[in-house]
């Protein structure tokens, strides 16, 4: 691989002189045999080393002006409780944003006060699970969620840790459906309409809740630090703003997370020590200029830890030439693999490009026109719309594809009935199950039909 193609990759993934790739030191054909297809590769070194690249560099750079930072890893990447205490260990929090990712947290023994709680509509168990963990926040999205956490507060006897979501109007990232801190989306409260004010008016008149501070979450696959630095200075402003009209200077600020990664070799990669600067230069900066100490920031990047961390590998099945017209493009060759938009969603929903490489030998062939597809029953069912792969591609040979970690399993589905894969962390030459693949048995055991003839 070289050195453009190796940011796609997890660390330790490398191809030896016969094409066969392995990753954290076990050979792809051994994981494929022993675990099924389509599986999840996870490389632990990589999560954990992308973990503490974020941990690190944003210490290092906040403590040069004298702050400090949390990160919290966002689960909705990819959770399992693995993971969790992977991430507790390397000294960073958790961000959940469900009563499900809660109950991981839980299972994996990562503490409450290293927890937080997101979300636009959360149930009251949700709520009280969170209270009765004692989380170290819960994020407040939306002024009726003010008096529910606060009765819930009281209701447990507890005082609650809050921030407050708001929208600062910075539009960044991706995708539309992953952009969320422009105005007319569901998350949060505008700093424009004054929603975001009359939210901390009513955490302030609550007893039961502790404002922590604001929050914000401009969009997912950011590629520069631009935009983060725009949505610091409207957050830090509306501190100064809240400081001075209400006297309470809100201790901390969480920027969110949406950190972009490299998906192709065509893709930028944010530069996680580039950006830890660039925002303690602007945090110092604006507070300076406010007149403000600088508060305790936090940061909650998902996609840029599990991302990078895991390829999936899947199993050739059908390779069919097709004939597309007389254009530039005349014939194309649809290699069918093993799995598709139940495992992989987000080339369907986003058109997310990916990459692929033959993983099990070497082809001299030469390179053609080819397009790598699901097993679903529709002809969006896509993984890699157009890439050129060796012409000798044949049923049985593994296909790799990478940066599969984040919003992969997680937005994994059981369309077709097909049961999601497996996740397989390797380290050091040992795979390991930390997903079991689910079984057709899984699947049935949800169906109920209580009224067949032949039911107990
Ligand atoms: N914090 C909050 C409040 C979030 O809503 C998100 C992502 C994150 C942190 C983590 O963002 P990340 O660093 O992973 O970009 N399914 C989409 C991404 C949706 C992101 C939702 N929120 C995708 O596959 O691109």
């Amino acid at each position: 691989m070289n050195a453009r193609d190796a940011r796609v990759w997890p660390q330790t993934a490398s191809v030896d002189d016969a094409g066969v790739m392995s990753i954290g030191g076990v050979d792809v054909r051994d994981l494929a045999d022993r675990f099924g297809t389509p599986v999840f590769v996870l490389d632990e070194a990589d999560f954990r080393a992308r973990a503490r690249l974020f941990r690190d560099s944003f210490d290092s750079a906040f403590a040069e002006i004298g702050g400090a930072v949390d990160v919290y890893y966002a689960g909705k990447a990819f959770l399992c409780s693995a993971v969790a205490r992977w991430v507790a260990e390397e000294g960073l929090r958790l961000d959940t944003c469900t009563g499900g990712e809660l109950a991981v947290a839980r299972k994996a023994g990562v503490p409450g006060p290293k927890l937080g709680l997101h979300g636009n509509n959360k149930s009251d168990v949700e709520i009280a699970r969170a209270i009765e963990m004692g989380v170290g926040r819960i994020v407040l999205d939306s002024l009726a969620e003010v008096s529910r956490v606060a009765e819930a507060a009281a209701d447990a006897g507890r005082r609650v840790p809050v921030m407050v979501r708001v929208t600062t109007g910075v539009h960044a990232g991706g995708h539309e459906y992953i952009a969320t801190a422009h105005e007319d989306q569901k998350f949060g409260l505008s700093i424009a309409d004054g929603g975001a004010m009359r939210a901390i008016e009513a955490v302030l008149a609550r007893p039961e809740l502790e404002l922590l501070g604001i929050h914000t979450h401009i969009g997912s696959q950011i590629q520069d630090a631009a935009a983060f630095e725009a949505s610091a200075r409207k957050l830090l402003a509306l501190r100064a703003k809240v400081a001075a009209t209400t006297g309470h200077l809100m201790p901390e600020v969480d920027l969110g997370g949406g950190f972009g990664i490299a998906y192709t070799s065509a893709d930028e990669a944010i530069d996680v020590p580039t950006v830890a600067r660039a925002l303690a230069d602007v945090v110092d900066s604006v507070c300076g200029e406010l007149g403000t100490p600088v508060p305790r920031i936090s940061i909650e990047p998902g996609r840029a830890i599990a991302g990078p961390s895991t390829v999936t590998l899947y199993r050739v099945g059908v390779v069919k030439p097709v004939t597309v017209g007389d254009g530039e493009v005349r014939m194309r060759t649809y290699i069918s693999v093993d799995g598709g938009m139940s495992d992989n969603l987000r080339p369907a929903l986003y058109g997310a490009v990916y990459t692929a490489r033959l993983a099990n030998r070497v082809s001299t062939k030469v390179k053609v026109r080819s397009r790598i597809v699901g097993k679903h029953c529709e002809s969006g069912d896509i993984l890699v719309s157009d890439i050129e792969l060796p012409a000798d591609i044949a049923p049985g040979d593994l296909l790799a594809i990478p940066a599969t970690g984040a919003y992969g399993r997680s937005m994994a589905s059981n369309y077709n009935a097909v049961p999601r894969p497996a996740v397989v962390a390797v380290r050091d030459g040992r795979p390991r199950v930390i997903v079991r693949r689910e079984t057709e048995q899984d699947l049935l055991l949800l169906d109920v039909d209580d009224e067949a003839p032949d039911a107990p």
